[in-house]
């Protein structure tokens, strides 16, 4: 028999929940606080621990947090938080500290049986370790989020939390770690998956065009605009959008998307009509947004705005245990694009990937593996004909790869490169040399980590 803990100082609750548990056929123990239950889960092992959230003397957050530190994932319980006062933000802690799930009161007891029985389930193979690694690698896969790090769990678990609410996700990370991806697997996973993630370039589209981009115009707003124009966020209502490089988007705008944020409605260029709009927000950025506010750069109250669920996406070179899935993951499928099959992965191959530390993250670690996988003759995926490991930029303008988009994203980053060198590191000049704006120069500045990324 399954036996459960249930944790509660409402004693109506308390009762009504244990006996509904009790006719299911489970063992159910009952105590009104979280010390008490402190102090029988250190005497007894339980399958499953129902805990309230706010209760006098330890919160169930707390009890959860201490558990997750002074126990074994597989020594403890499978923990369901309940919680009344539902901010997504004390679930999603629970979360990170191992909660199985939650629940929001009022719920119903049919509703808490089932998540007990999934839990139970999830438990059962949890206890098989080997079924497990499958078991998680099958759930990323099926995300395209490959990686079994700690962070990577971590990241996934938030992202499944947030998708069901329709909270705002701001996404931090540096370039290449995957913030578009998460971006589209926290879409896929919501309500609205149904329609399509609305996504907008904030660096790639020149300042004067974003705004109507991001609110539309109606025909005669200004020269050019022949007739009216949805904008993204009209387009994405009752879904999503994706804001990305929200970093580069200037003082003014910021002020006019903070606007659209507080008031849920945009009024498109030339309208003085106002329109509700229903939108999650989505934003990602690969600059550091806290010190841009720091610096006037960044409207303090559009961060606060953006920054409800933050999540942070580490580089490739803080979790290194993720690279050989990876590694596994993009010779799989580019092997199978290029119609080749590889007995196995050279040993020294694989040592040095892991020794070096991925500016570009994974898109990097990718672009590595697909030119591997293309210049390689044999059936050794090995390391010699790889080029992209060594640290300097190539002397001659030899192109790098027969890769298309490798060659066009190291054309890119060499001209970027040269006209800096020419300009003498004047941004100014060295936009007005390439013919493109310094809003774009700053944005490739970034994208190729050159000079910090600085405007
Ligand atoms: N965990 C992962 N598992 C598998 N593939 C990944 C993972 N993370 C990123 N990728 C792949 O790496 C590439 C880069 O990811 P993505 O475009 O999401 O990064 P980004 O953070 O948006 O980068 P940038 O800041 O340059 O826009 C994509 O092809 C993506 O599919
Ligand atoms: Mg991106």
């Amino acid at each position: 028999m399954n036996t459960i803990l249930l944790v509660d100082d409402e004693p109506k609750i308390r009762q009504q929940l244990q006996r509904a548990l009790a006719d299911e056929d489970f063992e159910v123990l009952a105590v009104a606080s979280a010390l008490d239950a402190r102090a029988l889960v250190a005497e007894r092992l339980f399958d499953i621990l129902v805990v309230d959230n706010l209760m006098p003397g330890m919160t169930g957050l707390e009890l959860i947090r201490e558990l997750a530190q002074t126990t074994a994932e597989g020594e403890r319980p499978q923990i369901i938080m309940m919680t009344a006062h539902a901010s997504v933000e004390s679930a999603i802690e629970a979360m990170r500290h191992g909660a199985f799930d939650y629940l929001q009161k009022p719920f119903e007891v049919d509703e808490l049986i089932v998540v007990v029985r999934r839990a139970l389930a999830h438990a059962a193979l949890r206890s098989q370790h080997h079924y497990l690694l499958h078991e998680r690698d099958e759930e990323f896969h099926h995300y395209g989020i490959v990686g079994r790090s700690r962070q990577v769990q971590e990241m996934i678990r938030t992202a499944e939390l947030v998708a069901a609410s329709k909270s705002t996700v701001l996404i931090t990370g540096e370039t290449g770690t995957g913030k578009e991806l998460l971006a589209r697997a926290i879409h896929d996973r919501s309500a609205q998956r149904d329609r399509p993630l609305i996504k907008v370039n904030c660096a790639a589209i020149p300042e004067t065009l974003l705004e109507s981009e991001l609110f539309g115009h109606v025909r005669g707003a200004f020269t050019g605009a022949v007739q009216n124009k949805k904008g993204k966020f009209a387009l994405a209502d009752g879904s999503s959008i994706f804001l990305d490089e929200i970093g580069t988007m200037s003082l003014t705008l910021q002020a006019k998307l903070l606007r659209v944020l507080q008031e849920r409605e945009v009024e498109p260029l030339g309208s003085d009509r106002p329109q509700r709009v229903d939108v999650r927000v989505i934003a990602a950025t690969n600059r550091n947004l806290p010190q841009m506010v720091a610096e006037g750069k960044f409207l303090d109250d559009l961060f606060f705005r953006l920054n409800v669920i933050p999540i942070v996406l580490p580089p490739l070179r803080e979790r290194k245990e993720d690279i050989k899935g990876l590694v596994e993951h993009f010779v799989k499928k580019h092997a199978q694009r290029a119609g080749r099959t590889f007995e196995r992965i050279d040993e020294k191959f694989l040592e040095s990937l892991s020794d070096y530390s991925w500016p570009g993250n994974i898109r990097e670690l990718e672009n590595t593996i697909e030119r591997a996988v293309v210049l390689s003759t044999g059936s050794v995926l090995s390391p010699r004909l790889v080029p992209a490991l060594e640290p300097a930029t190539p002397a001659t303008p030899q192109l790098p790869s027969l890769n298309l988009r490798q060659n066009l994203d190291w054309a890119e980053r060499e001209t970027v490169r040269r006209a800096l060198d020419q300009s003498g590191g004047i941004k100014k000049d060295a936009a007005e040399a390439m013919g493109i704006s310094q809003r774009a120069l700053s944005y490739y500045l970034s994208k190729h980590r050159l000079e910090g990324g600085g405007a």
